[in-house]
């Protein structure tokens, strides 16, 4: 069995507006990952800037801030074996245009500015994301 660990995830605005939230919840327990802990809120500036610092270079980067403050996410810690590759096969690719049917991001999103859900890419940005997100 791979070893036990935590990831962060995200379900994004775009999703929570769509009333998807239910649905993206359940497919995240059906894998039998654990969410430990869960909150409705708004990202707030400074959290979105350090969660997307990597980023800040790209022509994106200003509307993918204001996309991700533009109304509530669902914050998760989610962890099982191999919690973060297994959130983000869940997730699907990060342009959902290229993300297989049956992922969150391609059954529930069209775009990748709005793209339905994040998931931290390696156990240390999780723990980072952790901390920044559930400070
Ligand atoms: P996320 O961080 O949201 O889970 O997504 P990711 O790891 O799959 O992708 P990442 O490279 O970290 O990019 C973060 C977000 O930036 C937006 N993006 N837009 N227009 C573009 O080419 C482009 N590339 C990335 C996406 O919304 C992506 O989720
Ligand atoms: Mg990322």
């Amino acid at each position: 069995m791979a070893a036990i660990e935590r990831t962060y995830s995200m379900i994004k605005p775009d999703a929570v507006r769509a009333r998807h939230m239910g649905e993206i919840i359940t497919r995240i327990e059906r894998s039998g990952l654990v969410i430990e802990r869960m909150e409705l809120a708004e990202v707030t500036p400074e959290q979105a800037a350090a969660n997307y610092e990597h980023l800040a270079d790209k022509p994106f980067y200003q509307e993918l801030i204001d996309f991700i403050t533009s109304g509530p996410v669902v914050k998760m810690v989610v962890s099982g074996p191999s919690a973060v590759a297994k959130m983000r096969s869940l997730m699907g690719a990060t342009d959902p245009l290229e993300a297989a049917p049956g992922t969150i991001r391609g059954d529930f999103a069209l775009n990748v500015n709005s793209n339905a859900i994040h998931g931290s890419d390696s156990p240390e940005n999780a723990l980072r994301e952790i901390e920044l997100f559930f400070e």
